[in-house]
Protein backbone atom coordinates (compact mmCIF):
# COMPACT_ATOMS: atom_id res chain seq x y z
CA UNK A 1 0.00 0.00 0.00
CA UNK A 2 0.60 3.24 -0.64
CA UNK A 3 1.46 4.48 3.21
CA UNK A 4 3.98 1.54 3.44
CA UNK A 5 6.09 2.56 0.69
CA UNK A 6 6.54 6.06 1.80
CA UNK A 7 7.45 4.87 5.01
CA UNK A 8 10.58 2.78 4.23
CA UNK A 9 11.63 5.24 1.89
CA UNK A 10 11.30 7.77 4.37
CA UNK A 11 12.93 5.71 7.23
CA UNK A 12 16.32 4.49 4.96
CA UNK A 13 16.63 8.11 4.04
CA UNK A 14 16.29 9.26 8.02
CA UNK A 15 18.59 6.45 9.06
CA UNK A 16 21.60 6.78 6.26
CA UNK A 17 21.31 10.69 6.67
CA UNK A 18 21.42 11.36 10.19
CA UNK A 19 22.55 7.73 12.03
CA UNK A 20 26.15 7.93 11.37
CA UNK A 21 27.67 4.98 13.18
CA UNK A 22 31.19 5.24 13.43
CA UNK A 23 33.98 4.57 16.06
CA UNK A 24 34.73 7.93 17.72
CA UNK A 25 37.67 8.50 19.86
CA UNK A 26 36.62 9.77 23.51
CA UNK A 27 37.35 13.47 23.10
CA UNK A 28 35.50 13.68 19.19
CA UNK A 29 32.79 11.77 21.60
CA UNK A 30 32.30 14.65 23.77
CA UNK A 31 31.82 16.95 21.30
CA UNK A 32 28.87 15.24 20.09
CA UNK A 33 25.76 15.15 21.24
CA UNK A 34 23.69 12.10 20.81
CA UNK A 35 19.71 12.19 20.54
CA UNK A 36 18.48 8.22 20.03
CA UNK A 37 14.98 7.96 18.19
CA UNK A 38 12.36 5.27 18.89
CA UNK A 39 9.83 5.40 16.47
CA UNK A 40 7.19 3.67 14.82
CA UNK A 41 8.80 3.65 10.96
CA UNK A 42 6.60 0.49 10.01
CA UNK A 43 3.72 -1.18 11.09
CA UNK A 44 0.09 0.47 11.69
CA UNK A 45 1.43 2.87 13.51
CA UNK A 46 4.30 4.18 10.88
CA UNK A 47 2.45 7.05 10.20
CA UNK A 48 3.33 8.82 13.45
CA UNK A 49 6.99 7.84 13.17
CA UNK A 50 7.32 9.21 9.85
CA UNK A 51 5.69 12.59 10.75
CA UNK A 52 8.22 12.62 13.68
CA UNK A 53 11.14 11.73 11.78
CA UNK A 54 10.23 14.71 9.26
CA UNK A 55 9.62 16.99 12.45
CA UNK A 56 12.88 16.32 13.37
CA UNK A 57 14.79 16.36 9.96
CA UNK A 58 13.22 19.36 9.57
CA UNK A 59 14.45 21.00 12.28
CA UNK A 60 18.14 20.14 11.77
CA UNK A 61 17.91 20.85 8.60
CA UNK A 62 16.55 24.84 9.11
CA UNK A 63 18.53 24.99 12.68
CA UNK A 64 22.19 23.40 11.64
CA UNK A 65 23.00 19.92 12.97
CA UNK A 66 25.59 22.19 15.78
CA UNK A 67 24.33 23.36 19.10
CA UNK A 68 26.58 24.80 22.08
CA UNK A 69 29.59 23.83 20.29
CA UNK A 70 28.58 20.75 19.87
CA UNK A 71 27.52 18.36 16.69
CA UNK A 72 24.16 16.77 17.02
CA UNK A 73 23.79 13.15 15.64
CA UNK A 74 20.35 11.71 15.25
CA UNK A 75 19.81 7.68 15.82
CA UNK A 76 16.55 6.66 14.50
CA UNK A 77 15.50 3.20 15.54
CA UNK A 78 12.06 1.45 14.36
CA UNK A 79 10.27 0.05 17.38
CA UNK A 80 6.88 -1.02 14.96
CA UNK A 81 4.67 0.38 17.52
CA UNK A 82 5.55 -2.80 19.75
CA UNK A 83 6.63 -1.72 23.35
CA UNK A 84 9.13 -4.53 24.29
CA UNK A 85 11.31 -3.11 20.98
CA UNK A 86 10.84 0.12 22.59
CA UNK A 87 12.70 -1.09 25.34
CA UNK A 88 14.94 -3.06 24.18
CA UNK A 89 16.47 -0.84 21.20
CA UNK A 90 16.32 2.51 23.97
CA UNK A 91 18.72 -0.08 26.15
CA UNK A 92 20.71 -0.72 23.38
CA UNK A 93 21.21 3.13 22.38
CA UNK A 94 21.75 4.11 26.02
CA UNK A 95 24.29 1.56 26.44
CA UNK A 96 26.04 1.12 23.30
CA UNK A 97 25.46 4.28 21.33
CA UNK A 98 25.72 6.55 24.65
CA UNK A 99 22.79 8.86 23.70
CA UNK A 100 21.90 11.89 25.74
CA UNK A 101 18.25 11.97 24.77
CA UNK A 102 15.78 9.49 24.18
CA UNK A 103 13.13 10.98 22.17
CA UNK A 104 10.33 9.87 19.55
CA UNK A 105 7.52 7.68 20.85
CA UNK A 106 4.61 7.46 18.31
CA UNK A 107 1.97 5.71 20.95
CA UNK A 108 1.74 5.53 24.47
CA UNK A 109 2.50 1.79 25.34
CA UNK A 110 6.02 2.33 23.79
CA UNK A 111 6.57 5.79 26.13
CA UNK A 112 5.56 3.90 28.85
CA UNK A 113 8.05 0.85 28.16
CA UNK A 114 11.02 3.41 28.51
CA UNK A 115 10.26 5.79 30.98
CA UNK A 116 11.87 3.65 33.73
CA UNK A 117 15.33 4.01 31.74
CA UNK A 118 15.13 7.50 31.70
CA UNK A 119 14.99 7.28 34.85
CA UNK A 120 17.67 4.68 35.65
CA UNK A 121 20.23 6.43 32.93
CA UNK A 122 18.92 10.11 34.53
CA UNK A 123 18.24 11.01 30.24
CA UNK A 124 15.81 13.17 28.99
CA UNK A 125 12.98 11.57 27.13
CA UNK A 126 11.34 13.61 25.53
CA UNK A 127 7.68 12.64 24.39
CA UNK A 128 6.73 13.83 20.85
CA UNK A 129 3.44 11.73 20.08
CA UNK A 130 2.05 9.86 22.40
CA UNK A 131 -0.91 11.59 24.32
CA UNK A 132 -1.82 10.06 27.85
CA UNK A 133 -1.93 12.28 30.87
CA UNK A 134 -0.25 9.53 33.17
CA UNK A 135 2.94 9.66 30.36
CA UNK A 136 4.56 12.90 32.28
CA UNK A 137 4.40 10.75 35.51
CA UNK A 138 6.15 7.68 34.96
CA UNK A 139 9.35 9.21 35.16
CA UNK A 140 10.80 12.98 36.50
CA UNK A 141 12.89 12.92 33.35
CA UNK A 142 10.34 13.13 30.59
CA UNK A 143 9.33 16.50 28.84
CA UNK A 144 5.91 16.06 26.36
CA UNK A 145 5.78 17.98 23.41
CA UNK A 146 2.57 16.79 21.84
CA UNK A 147 0.31 17.02 23.79
CA UNK A 148 -2.66 15.11 26.01
CA UNK A 149 -6.21 13.57 25.15
CA UNK A 150 -7.39 15.38 27.72
CA UNK A 151 -6.74 19.12 26.59
CA UNK A 152 -8.39 18.06 23.17
CA UNK A 153 -11.65 16.29 24.79
CA UNK A 154 -12.81 18.64 27.42
CA UNK A 155 -12.58 21.42 25.21
CA UNK A 156 -15.20 19.55 22.56
CA UNK A 157 -17.16 18.63 24.80
CA UNK A 158 -17.74 22.27 26.40
CA UNK A 159 -18.38 23.23 22.15
CA UNK A 160 -20.30 20.30 21.72
CA UNK A 161 -22.69 21.79 24.82
CA UNK A 162 -22.56 25.09 23.89
CA UNK A 163 -23.61 24.18 20.15
CA UNK A 164 -26.70 21.81 20.71
CA UNK A 165 -25.22 18.41 20.62
CA UNK A 166 -26.96 16.76 23.64
CA UNK A 167 -26.87 13.09 23.33
CA UNK A 168 -23.41 11.63 22.04
CA UNK A 169 -22.11 8.14 21.75
CA UNK A 170 -18.41 7.66 22.43
CA UNK A 171 -16.37 5.75 20.34
CA UNK A 172 -12.93 5.48 21.41
CA UNK A 173 -10.02 3.18 20.80
CA UNK A 174 -9.25 0.58 23.56
CA UNK A 175 -6.64 1.59 25.36
CA UNK A 176 -4.81 4.40 27.20
CA UNK A 177 -5.18 7.53 25.29
CA UNK A 178 -8.75 6.23 24.14
CA UNK A 179 -9.60 5.65 27.68
CA UNK A 180 -8.54 9.57 29.01
CA UNK A 181 -10.51 10.75 25.57
CA UNK A 182 -13.89 8.85 26.80
CA UNK A 183 -13.16 9.69 30.40
CA UNK A 184 -12.07 13.81 30.25
CA UNK A 185 -15.09 13.97 27.65
CA UNK A 186 -17.61 12.33 29.48
CA UNK A 187 -16.43 14.58 32.91
CA UNK A 188 -17.59 17.78 30.73
CA UNK A 189 -20.09 16.71 28.73
CA UNK A 190 -22.51 14.95 31.36
CA UNK A 191 -21.50 17.73 34.01
CA UNK A 192 -23.02 20.18 31.71
CA UNK A 193 -26.42 18.58 31.13
CA UNK A 194 -25.02 16.17 28.14
CA UNK A 195 -25.87 12.18 27.85
CA UNK A 196 -23.97 9.53 26.47
CA UNK A 197 -26.12 6.39 25.99
CA UNK A 198 -23.33 4.56 24.94
CA UNK A 199 -19.69 3.71 25.30
CA UNK A 200 -18.01 1.79 22.70
CA UNK A 201 -14.24 1.10 22.78
CA UNK A 202 -12.71 -0.64 19.74
CA UNK A 203 -9.58 -2.90 19.57
CA UNK A 204 -6.38 -1.07 18.41
CA UNK A 205 -5.38 -3.43 16.10
CA UNK A 206 -7.08 -4.22 12.79
CA UNK A 207 -11.12 -2.85 14.57
CA UNK A 208 -13.96 -3.87 12.09
CA UNK A 209 -15.89 -0.34 12.97
CA UNK A 210 -18.92 -1.69 10.96
CA UNK A 211 -20.49 -3.44 14.05
CA UNK A 212 -19.89 -0.71 16.79
CA UNK A 213 -21.10 1.91 14.28
CA UNK A 214 -24.42 0.09 13.94
CA UNK A 215 -24.53 0.35 17.28
CA UNK A 216 -23.70 4.26 17.92
CA UNK A 217 -26.59 4.72 15.12
CA UNK A 218 -28.98 2.52 17.04
CA UNK A 219 -28.74 5.07 19.90
CA UNK A 220 -29.72 7.63 17.60
CA UNK A 221 -27.13 10.59 18.99
CA UNK A 222 -26.79 13.67 17.66
CA UNK A 223 -22.98 13.17 17.40
CA UNK A 224 -20.10 10.28 17.63
CA UNK A 225 -17.38 11.74 19.65
CA UNK A 226 -14.57 9.62 18.36
CA UNK A 227 -10.67 8.73 19.40
CA UNK A 228 -8.72 6.68 16.54
CA UNK A 229 -4.95 7.19 16.58
CA UNK A 230 -3.96 9.71 13.61
CA UNK A 231 -2.76 7.42 11.28
CA UNK A 232 -4.99 5.57 8.47
CA UNK A 233 -8.05 6.74 9.65
CA UNK A 234 -10.05 6.53 6.06
CA UNK A 235 -11.90 3.06 7.36
CA UNK A 236 -13.40 4.43 10.20
CA UNK A 237 -14.92 7.62 8.16
CA UNK A 238 -15.80 5.44 5.38
CA UNK A 239 -17.55 2.59 8.00
CA UNK A 240 -19.27 5.59 9.37
CA UNK A 241 -20.49 6.94 5.70
CA UNK A 242 -21.33 3.07 5.02
CA UNK A 243 -23.26 2.37 7.92
CA UNK A 244 -25.42 5.73 6.71
CA UNK A 245 -24.65 7.76 9.95
CA UNK A 246 -24.34 11.09 7.80
CA UNK A 247 -27.66 10.49 6.30
CA UNK A 248 -29.22 9.96 9.92
CA UNK A 249 -27.95 13.43 10.45
CA UNK A 250 -24.92 12.15 12.93
CA UNK A 251 -22.37 14.45 13.35
CA UNK A 252 -18.76 13.35 13.93
CA UNK A 253 -17.12 15.33 16.91
CA UNK A 254 -13.88 14.63 18.64
CA UNK A 255 -10.78 14.51 19.08
CA UNK A 256 -8.65 15.92 16.31
CA UNK A 257 -6.55 12.29 15.85
CA UNK A 258 -9.56 11.11 13.51
CA UNK A 259 -9.34 13.57 10.83
CA UNK A 260 -5.63 13.72 10.85
CA UNK A 261 -4.51 16.64 8.45
CA UNK A 262 -1.67 14.08 6.62
CA UNK A 263 -4.24 10.92 5.04
CA UNK A 264 -7.51 13.56 5.17
CA UNK A 265 -7.03 13.38 1.58
CA UNK A 266 -8.13 9.86 1.76
CA UNK A 267 -11.06 10.25 3.85
CA UNK A 268 -13.01 11.87 0.82
CA UNK A 269 -15.52 14.81 0.33
CA UNK A 270 -17.98 13.54 2.74
CA UNK A 271 -15.81 14.03 5.78
CA UNK A 272 -16.24 17.71 5.27
CA UNK A 273 -17.90 19.76 8.02
CA UNK A 274 -16.65 17.27 10.83
CA UNK A 275 -15.20 19.10 14.05
CA UNK A 276 -12.52 18.42 15.96
CA UNK A 277 -10.61 20.19 18.69
CA UNK A 278 -6.23 19.67 18.30
CA UNK A 279 -3.40 21.63 18.88
CA UNK A 280 -1.69 21.70 15.38
CA UNK A 281 -3.37 21.84 11.67
CA UNK A 282 -1.61 22.01 8.59
CA UNK A 283 -3.60 25.33 7.94
CA UNK A 284 -2.59 27.19 10.69
CA UNK A 285 -3.11 30.86 9.83
CA UNK A 286 0.71 31.98 10.72
CA UNK A 287 3.76 33.37 8.96
CA UNK A 288 5.75 30.53 11.01
CA UNK A 289 3.21 27.64 9.89
CA UNK A 290 2.97 28.96 6.56
CA UNK A 291 6.64 28.34 5.61
CA UNK A 292 6.88 25.37 8.02
CA UNK A 293 4.11 23.25 6.20
CA UNK A 294 5.69 24.15 2.98
CA UNK A 295 9.13 23.31 3.90
CA UNK A 296 7.27 19.53 4.97
CA UNK A 297 5.56 19.63 2.09
CA UNK A 298 8.71 20.06 -0.15
CA UNK A 299 11.60 18.56 1.98
CA UNK A 300 9.63 14.89 3.14
CA UNK A 301 7.88 12.31 1.79
CA UNK A 302 4.36 13.13 2.99
CA UNK A 303 1.40 15.02 2.14
CA UNK A 304 0.82 17.70 5.00
CA UNK A 305 2.50 17.91 8.54
CA UNK A 306 0.38 16.93 11.50
CA UNK A 307 -0.30 16.81 15.24
CA UNK A 308 2.93 13.86 15.30
CA UNK A 309 5.12 16.26 12.75
CA UNK A 310 5.04 19.30 15.02
CA UNK A 311 5.27 17.29 18.30
CA UNK A 312 9.01 16.21 16.91
CA UNK A 313 9.49 19.73 15.23
CA UNK A 314 9.03 21.29 18.72
CA UNK A 315 11.23 18.65 21.03
CA UNK A 316 14.44 19.52 18.90
CA UNK A 317 13.43 22.67 19.54
CA UNK A 318 13.47 22.03 23.59
CA UNK A 319 16.72 20.33 23.19
CA UNK A 320 18.60 22.94 21.37
CA UNK A 321 17.57 25.41 23.45
CA UNK A 322 18.06 23.36 26.39
CA UNK A 323 21.38 22.58 25.49
CA UNK A 324 22.34 26.30 24.68
CA UNK A 325 21.12 27.13 28.25
CA UNK A 326 23.36 24.83 29.70
CA UNK A 327 26.39 25.21 27.42
CA UNK A 328 26.40 22.31 26.23
CA UNK A 329 26.49 20.42 29.10
CA UNK A 330 24.09 17.27 28.86
CA UNK A 331 22.87 15.22 31.46
CA UNK A 332 18.74 14.99 32.85
CA UNK A 333 19.76 16.43 35.82
CA UNK A 334 20.53 19.65 34.28
CA UNK A 335 18.47 19.62 31.04
CA UNK A 336 15.62 19.02 32.68
CA UNK A 337 15.73 21.69 35.11
CA UNK A 338 16.51 24.23 31.89
CA UNK A 339 13.19 22.51 29.58
CA UNK A 340 11.19 23.93 32.80
CA UNK A 341 8.81 26.75 31.83
CA UNK A 342 10.75 27.42 28.31
CA UNK A 343 8.29 28.95 26.06
CA UNK A 344 8.84 29.37 22.23
CA UNK A 345 6.60 30.32 18.86
CA UNK A 346 5.91 26.31 17.50
CA UNK A 347 4.22 25.96 14.47
CA UNK A 348 1.15 25.26 16.04
CA UNK A 349 1.18 28.80 17.69
CA UNK A 350 2.48 29.55 21.16
CA UNK A 351 3.77 26.56 23.71
CA UNK A 352 5.71 26.47 26.98
CA UNK A 353 6.76 23.69 28.92
CA UNK A 354 4.67 23.63 33.07
CA UNK A 355 7.95 23.46 35.45
CA UNK A 356 4.97 21.54 37.51
CA UNK A 357 4.12 18.54 35.31
CA UNK A 358 6.95 19.19 32.31
CA UNK A 359 3.66 19.02 29.95
CA UNK A 360 3.19 21.31 27.35
CA UNK A 361 0.72 23.91 27.68
CA UNK A 362 -0.46 25.12 24.25
CA UNK A 363 -4.09 26.54 22.37
CA UNK A 364 -6.68 24.18 22.00
CA UNK A 365 -7.97 25.07 18.54
CA UNK A 366 -11.69 24.22 17.19
CA UNK A 367 -11.55 23.20 13.58
CA UNK A 368 -13.57 21.99 11.10
CA UNK A 369 -12.84 20.06 7.74
CA UNK A 370 -13.51 22.18 4.79
CA UNK A 371 -12.33 22.24 1.31
CA UNK A 372 -9.64 25.20 0.52
CA UNK A 373 -7.97 25.14 -2.97
CA UNK A 374 -8.94 21.79 -4.04
CA UNK A 375 -7.45 20.40 -0.66
CA UNK A 376 -9.07 19.02 2.71
CA UNK A 377 -7.82 20.97 5.61
CA UNK A 378 -8.79 21.32 9.31
CA UNK A 379 -9.74 24.55 9.39
CA UNK A 380 -9.89 26.85 12.51
CA UNK A 381 -12.28 28.56 13.36
CA UNK A 382 -11.89 28.99 17.39
CA UNK A 383 -9.12 28.99 19.83
CA UNK A 384 -8.82 28.11 23.48
CA UNK A 385 -6.19 29.26 25.31
CA UNK A 386 -3.75 27.15 27.45
C1 LIG B 1 -1.54 8.22 20.67
C2 LIG B 1 -1.36 7.71 19.41
C3 LIG B 1 -1.88 8.41 18.34
O1 LIG B 1 -1.72 7.95 17.07
C4 LIG B 1 -2.56 9.60 18.52
O2 LIG B 1 -3.05 10.24 17.46
C5 LIG B 1 -2.72 10.11 19.79
C6 LIG B 1 -2.21 9.41 20.87
C7 LIG B 1 -1.00 7.47 21.83
O3 LIG B 1 -0.83 6.25 21.73
O4 LIG B 1 -0.74 8.09 22.86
Amino acid sequence: MAVATRSSTFGSVLLSGLAISCAFTAAAQERIVKIGAVLPLTGPQQSNGIQIAAGISRYVAQHGDTVAGKKVQVIAKDDGAVADNSKRLAQEMVVNDKVNFLVGFGITPTAFAVSPLASQAKIPQIVMGAETSSITERSPYVVRTSGTLAQKSVIMAEWALKNGIKKVVSIVSDYAPGIDAETFFKETFVRGGGQIPEFIRTPLANPDFAPFLQRARDARPDAVFVFQPAGDNASFIHQYLERGLDKAGIRIIGAGDIVDDDLLYSAGDQVIGAVTADFYSAYHQSVMNKEYSAAMRKANNINQPNIMSVGGYDGMHLIYEALKKTNGVTGGDVLVPAMKSMSWESPRGPVSIDPETRDIIQNIYMRKVEKVDGKLYNVEFETFNG
